[in-house]
């Protein structure tokens, strides 16, 4: 069977609007993608929660839960400029850098922390 020429035009047309405007739609989405703690709290117990829990909980600070890490006032909700978990990560001056050791969490993490913070860290 044959197609009439105009429907394959079509069919390529739509496949090349896809193409030409995904990337800065993924990007977009990216931005207004809301972080919440599900996505948080795993990293900051993986990464972090080790030496940053129970009694013993360096610098005082707690990172095992979104409680914790409130009381421990690691966080200033909206602000990642004034939250040290934020600071810390990212290796601000006058900080030490979080974790210690070789091992600092990626661009990606990083960037996953600043928007959860920003966005007022629920
Ligand atoms: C291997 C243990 C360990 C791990 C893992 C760790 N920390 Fe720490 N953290 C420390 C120690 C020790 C200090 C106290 C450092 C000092 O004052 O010399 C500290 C201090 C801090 C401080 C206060 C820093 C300052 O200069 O005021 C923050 C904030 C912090 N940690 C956040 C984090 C975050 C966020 C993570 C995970 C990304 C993390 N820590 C992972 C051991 C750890």
């Amino acid at each position: 069977m044959k197609r009439p020429l105009f429907a394959s035009a079509f069919a390529l047309s739509a496949v090349a609007a896809v193409i030409v405007v995904s990337p800065a739609f993924a990007t977009q989405e990216a931005a207004k993608k809301p972080v919440t703690f599900a996505e948080v709290g795993p990293v900051l117990k993986k990464n972090c929660a080790g030496c940053h829990t129970g009694d013993y909980a360096k610098a005082g600070i707690k990172l095992d839960s979104l409680k914790n890490i409130m009381e421990s006032k690691a966080v200033v909700a909206g602000k990642p400029e004034k939250s040290k978990i934020y600071l810390a990560a990212s290796g601000a001056k006058g900080v030490k850098r979080m974790p210690p050791g070789p091992k600092a969490l990626d661009e990606k993490t990083v960037a996953m922390l600043k928007t959860w913070i920003e966005q007022g860290a629920k």
